[in-house]
């Protein structure tokens, strides 16, 4: 099968810093669907996996954690799919990703694709859902069904992958919300999805936020980093209120600042539950069954925004590049190996 790995660790404008590559097909273990796919998004996460570093791989590592395609076989323990569904899926960053024309995804954390998608629209959502999702209803604790409808939500960074469906899904929830955004394009896509409120992460927030009439958030969905971000989080941040954050940290935060409001901070990964195999694993079937739900009902709408061709290593160098840059909005996809 065709796949694009990589051997060495590479900036990207090497040639060899993913390659295409001829790779046998994966058996699926009991669990496991094992999908055709036709179609994959790009992350911060692929960016991350191949920063530049001594290490070489022997045999060529697979990259990419979003995709959508169809399921040809499924392991022998397999009860929720049947060879032919439609599937899409982020997958697990414990096995080798879904830049290849088969992929085995376990079917606990593979969602159906949404009925009013084609492959590329579908194929930008899963990570991203899955995260803002996670962030939103299990760690915020904003309730999906509209119970706290009014209260309102900071979404800091909310034009990027992960921001588009934070704000989609909070305004879905019935929630206020207030989006950054530091471009045009950027602004003009958050005021898309929802937003209610915009506010520039290139100028102080406070000022911002209380023009707005805001003295302080209740809800805090941190997308960018959480060092830059911290102090001004804490200072924004409501009496009671809480944070969720996302990017890792390569430095301590200052928790006590938190203390004299009892704000709370917690951490979101969407790879949590395929990492740890938890009990709960399967909830990410769920979530992306609703989501595919939401999308067919015209609650959510897709995230692509841009469709670089298709998957081979020249148009995921170029969709690398372009995440490299900081300023996507949306997503960007591939489709098809021809
Ligand atoms: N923990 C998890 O499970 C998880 C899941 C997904 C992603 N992540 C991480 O979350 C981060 C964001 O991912 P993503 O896919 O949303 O990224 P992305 O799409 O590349 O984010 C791009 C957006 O970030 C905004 N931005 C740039 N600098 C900013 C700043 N200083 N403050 C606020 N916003 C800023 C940009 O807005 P403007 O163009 O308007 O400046 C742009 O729209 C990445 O580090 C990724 O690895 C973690």
């Amino acid at each position: 099968m065709r796949a694009v790995g990589l051997h060495r660790y590479l900036p990207i404008d090497h040639p060899e810093s993913l390659l295409d590559v001829e790779l046998p097909e994966p058996e699926p273990g009991p669990r496991d669907l094992r999908v055709r796919v036709r179609a994959v998004a790009v992350n911060p996460v692929d960016v991350k996996v191949r920063s530049p570093k001594p290490r070489v791989e022997g045999a060529p590592r697979v990259l990419g954690w979003d995709a959508a395609g169809v399921v040809e076989a499924v392991g022998a323990e397999v009860t929720a799919f049947r060879p032919g569904d439609r599937v899409y899926y982020a997958g697990s960053i414990a096995r080798p990703g879904s830049n290849a024309e088969v992929h085995l995804v376990d079917e606990r954390i593979a969602g159906p694709m949404p009925r009013t998608l084609g492959f590329a629209d579908a194929a930008a959502l899963p990570l991203t859902a899955l995260t803002a999702w996670e962030g939103l209803f299990e760690r915020l604790g904003v309730e999906p069904d509209g119970r706290d409808a009014g209260r309102t939500v900071l979404v800091i960074g909310g034009a990027g992958g992960v921001g588009s469906m934070v704000v989609q899904l909070a305004k879905a929830a019935g929630l206020r919300v207030v989006a950054t955004a530091s471009r045009e394009e950027s602004r003009a896509w958050a005021a898309l999805l929802g937003a209610d409120v915009l506010v520039d992460h290139r100028a102080p927030l406070r000022p911002q936020l209380e023009a707005a009439g805001m003295k302080g958030v209740e809800l805090i969905f941190n997308t960018q980093s959480t060092e830059a971000w911290w102090d001004t989080m804490a200072d924004v941040v409501a009496p009671l209120g809480r944070i969720v954050g996302i990017v890792e940290t390569s430095g301590p935060v200052d928790l006590g600042k938190l203390m004299s409001k009892s704000a709370s901070f917690s951490w979101e990964l969407m790879f949590t539950r395929s990492i740890h195999g938890t009990p709960d694993m399967a909830a990410q079937r769920e979530i992306l069954a609703r989501v595919a739900a939401w999308v067919d009902a015209g609650r959510l709408r897709t995230t692509r925004r841009e469709h670089l061709g298709r998957i081979d290593a020249a148009n995921l160098r170029a969709a690398h590049a372009r995440l490299e840059s900081g300023q996507t909005v949306g997503k960007i996809v591939l489709e098809g190996w021809d």
